[in-house]
């Protein structure tokens, strides 16, 4: 025992001698990044960068780290983005496209959802045992990127975004605080073995109403969809407002534990990308986005594989979706066992939405699709929903550019807890169980189901009609039901 111990206390001497910190500098009025930049050479092992307490750095350059082992960056002091939009407009754009395509490009993500490859601020370029650390002094340790500043010009031109933690095995991101993002904020694509905790974005505008209202409520000649053509020219002239593309987290890769974080955002909570397998995100806040998202998946034809997803005890509050996938028609390949399970609902406006055929909006009506392949999906289960549906007549999202909106589902009544917009023969054992829904205006929940698509049950009359709980949610109520009157309660099963 005491052999051990010493030989654990050599080796803890023998790190801490061959640990190096870089503090990274400060002046005043300059860009902190060139000095950065040209001493990352020298820490690229056994180190810690430090930005420290005390002092508010000027990141006006996106920062590219080396491959890293055994590295940690932390971030203790403020950092902070150019205030000018046009600063770092230049700076993007020099990297990415001109302002014309990005135009387009922009119209597309509104619609599309397309992927941005804009550049993030920091771009990890893979390593091993690489940390990302914040603080957790409320004053200090936030990078402040001055959202609100392009939100009031109602611009997403060239938007700079967040953390590209990229190809790193053993990676873990924890006490990050972001302050008014501008774009996507944090990825993890092609990473393995990741934990994610006790993070907080904050991307909330202050003045919200700002956002200016197409009708709420189109009329059904203007819900054609053939009227798209004509919608966007009014939607490109008009503002670009809220569609921000500023996903929570994007999970790229593999066996990843995101845990704790507080996620206030205008898209994706959480979104699921292609190949990413065992991913468990849990106990966790998100609000005013578009839900915990698998996907999209399957566009191009792209062969999409994810696998073993986990989501559990989430709070979705003032999102547009609570559980929600989306592939593109014409897709190929499997999304199978995925499970959202104790989603808590605050003003939702769709808890439970899946659609195989997702398409481009803005490229026109909605492709014929029975020809085609599709991403399968297999062994999804949406267990435990329970709170609040925003079934408003009036209800608006500020990622609305378009009449109808990018996210109106024809025939739709508002009341609906799930809509299952699935591709014919391609879904197997999806199940919703135990499902609580209340909505808004107390009309009783409804559901949009197609039952010539999908033959196993799926825990509700499969119609587009009232909310009706069949065997594959009963079973389970009623299993609970007779355990409570035989006494198998809480209070026992807590022995
Ligand atoms: C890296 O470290 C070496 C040895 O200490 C030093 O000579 C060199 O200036 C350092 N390089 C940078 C860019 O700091
Ligand atoms: C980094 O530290 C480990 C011990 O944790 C040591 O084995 C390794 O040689 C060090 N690497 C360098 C480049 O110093
Ligand atoms: C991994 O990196 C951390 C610093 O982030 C360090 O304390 C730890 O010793 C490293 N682990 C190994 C196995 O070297
Ligand atoms: C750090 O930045 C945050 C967010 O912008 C701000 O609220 C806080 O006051 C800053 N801290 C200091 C000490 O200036
Ligand atoms: C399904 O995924 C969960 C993790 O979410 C995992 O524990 C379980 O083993 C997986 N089941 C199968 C059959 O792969
Ligand atoms: C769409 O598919 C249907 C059924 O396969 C076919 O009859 C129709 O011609 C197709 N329409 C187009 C525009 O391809
Ligand atoms: C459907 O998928 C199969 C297998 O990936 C592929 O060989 C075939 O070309 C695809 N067909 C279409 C119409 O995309």
């Amino acid at each position: 025992m005491l052999l051990r111990i010493s030989a654990l206390l050599l080796a803890h001497v023998y790190v801490a001698t061959a640990w190096n910190t870089f503090v990274v500098p400060h002046t005043d009025g300059q860009d902190d990044t060139p000095i950065l930049t040209a001493a990352l050479a020298n820490y690229t092992t056994n180190s810690t960068i430090l930005f420290q307490k005390g002092v508010t750095y000027n990141i006006l350059t996106p920062i590219k780290f080396p491959v890293f082992t055994n590295v940690e960056v932390r971030i203790e002091g403020n950092l902070t983005y150019p205030t000018d939009i046009a600063t770092i407009q230049a700076i993007v754009g020099k990297s990415v496209l001109g302002f014309p395509r990005c135009m387009v490009r922009i119209l597309v993500a509104c619609f599309g959802k397309q992927e941005l490859t804009d550049i993030a601020r920091f771009t990890f370029s893979g390593g091993n045992n690489v940390t990302l650390r914040g603080s957790t002094d409320p004053n200090w340790g936030w990078v402040d990127a001055h959202g609100q500043t392009w939100w009031n010009a109602q611009n997403q031109v060239n938007r700079p975004h967040g953390f590209g933690f990229s190809k790193i095995t053993n990676g873990v991101i924890r006490d990050m605080k972001l302050w008014k993002p501008i774009a996507w904020n944090f990825a993890t694509s092609g990473s393995s073995n990741i934990h994610a905790f006790n993070n907080r974005i904050v991307a909330v505008s202050e003045n919200p109403d700002k956002v200016k209202s197409f009708s709420p409520r189109p009329s059904p000649s203007t819900r054609k969809w053939l009227a798209f053509s004509l919608v966007l020219i009014r939607a490109k002239r008009s503002h670009y407002l809220r569609c921000w593309y500023s996903d929570g987290f994007s999970a790229g890769g593999t066996n990843m534990l995101f845990e704790n974080n507080h996620i206030q955002n205008g898209d994706d909570c959480l979104t699921v990308g292609n190949g990413a397998k065992n991913i468990h995100f849990r106990n966790s806040y998100c609000e005013g986005g578009h839900g915990l998202s698998i996907g999209s998946l399957g566009k191009g034809g792209q062969v999409a594989d994810v696998q073993n997803i986990l989501i559990e005890n989430v709070v979705m509050k003032n999102s547009l979706y609570g559980a929600r996938f989306k592939s593109w028609t014409g897709g190929n390949g499997l999304a199978r066992n995925v499970t959202w399970k104790n989603i808590g609902l605050d003003n939702v406006r769709f808890p439970i939405y899946i659609t195989q055929n997702y398409w481009d909006q803005g490229v026109g009506p909605k492709p014929n699709t029975t020809t085609m392949n599709n991403t399968h999906i297999q062994d999804f289960t949406f267990q435990g929903f329970t709170g609040l549906i925003n079934d408003s007549p009036d209800f608006f999202e500020g990622s609305c550019v378009s009449d109808p909106c990018w996210y109106a589902v024809p025939g739709a009544t508002g009341h609906e807890v799930a809509i299952f917009d699935l591709y014919p023969s391609t879904a197997i054992n999806i199940v919703a169980k135990n499902i609580f829904p209340v909505t808004k205006t107390k009309s009783p929940a409804t559901v949009m189901c197609d039952p010539s698509t999908i033959s196993t049950d799926v825990g509700f009359k499969c119609w587009d009609g009232k909310f009706i709980r069949t065997k594959a949610d009963k079973f389970k109520v009623m299993h609970a039901t007779r355990a409570k009157r035989r006494g198998h309660h809480r209070g026992c099963v807590k022995k």
